[in-house]
């Protein structure tokens, strides 16, 4: 079970990469197989030479298509090529910035659940939707209209993460992202199609927050953008996760 996933988003560099194994692999000592690290897709093959033992690689994005004339797309089966069975799916940023739909989501999800390959689908309401008391109605509109419009069974991780919090230092309390969570799973319940691996929290997650974050049952995870750069930092993060 993953607990802790640094997102790099667009950054790093071949030098970064290597400095930054080195600081992760100097302070983390519990149980890599829980970690998985999305560097840009270009970095993924090196991150594969740099990392230990059984730490995952992932993808931030991925494409559901099979045609090929698709130019500046990579496919599931290239990912899989290089040693690398799982990406990011729906991330807010891929909503926002490169104008993902619903209906793209929910094909990229249905890609993954045709192949042995593990999604960490992230959902979350605007800073509007939390501001009118609106936030459960917007995470049970993407749910519905992506991962509860499958056809087919899946397995996965989900990231709830409000986009107010991503990269502004402010967090919901642990009490909301808790009712949440227990929301996300209750509605998932209902369907026989979905297995639900885990539940990360992600926006403004730190060395400060991820122990409190950690203490509670319904935050099986946690998915790292900004402090997860610095590899002392998520390594910290990470240890705060480490069940072992
Ligand atoms: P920050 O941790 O920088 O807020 O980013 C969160 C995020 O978007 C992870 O996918």
């Amino acid at each position: 079970m993953i607990n802790a996933v640094a997102n790099w988003k667009l950054n790093g560099s071949a030098s970064f990469c290597h400095d930054w194994f080195d600081e992760f692999n100097e302070n983390f000592h519990g149980d890599r197989s829980a970690v998985a690290i999305a560097p840009p897709a270009i970095y993924i093959p090196l991150c594969n030479e740099l990392k230990q033992s059984n730490l995952n690689i992932c993808a931030q994005n991925l494409d559901f298509s099979n045609e090929t004339a698709r130019t500046g797309e990579i496919s599931l089966e290239m990912l899989t090529d290089m040693n690398c069975s799982m990406s990011i799916i729906g991330h807010s940023e891929r909503r926002n910035i490169f104008g993902e739909t619903s209906e793209t989501i929910k094909n990229k999800l249905d890609k993954v659940a045709r192949h042995t390959f593990t999604s960490i689908y992230c959902i979350g309401e605007s800073l509007a939707e939390y501001d009118s008391g609106k936030s459960l109605e917007a995470i049970k509109n993407q749910l519905d209209n992506e991962l509860l419009a499958l056809n087919t069974n899946i397995k996965l991780y989900i990231a709830y993460e409000p986009i107010w919090a991503i990269g502004s230092g402010k967090l919901p309390s642990t009490q909301e992202i808790e009712s949440m969570h227990g929301f996300i799973k209750e509605t998932l319940s209902l369907s026989a199609k979905i297995k639900l691996l885990g539940i990360f929290y992600g926006g403004s997650v730190s060395e400060e927050n991820s122990q409190e974050l950690s203490k509670s049952e319904l935050i099986d995870g946690v998915l790292v953008g900004g402090a997860s750069l610095n590899g002392k930092s998520f390594a910290k993060i990470a240890s705060s996760f480490d069940k072992v």
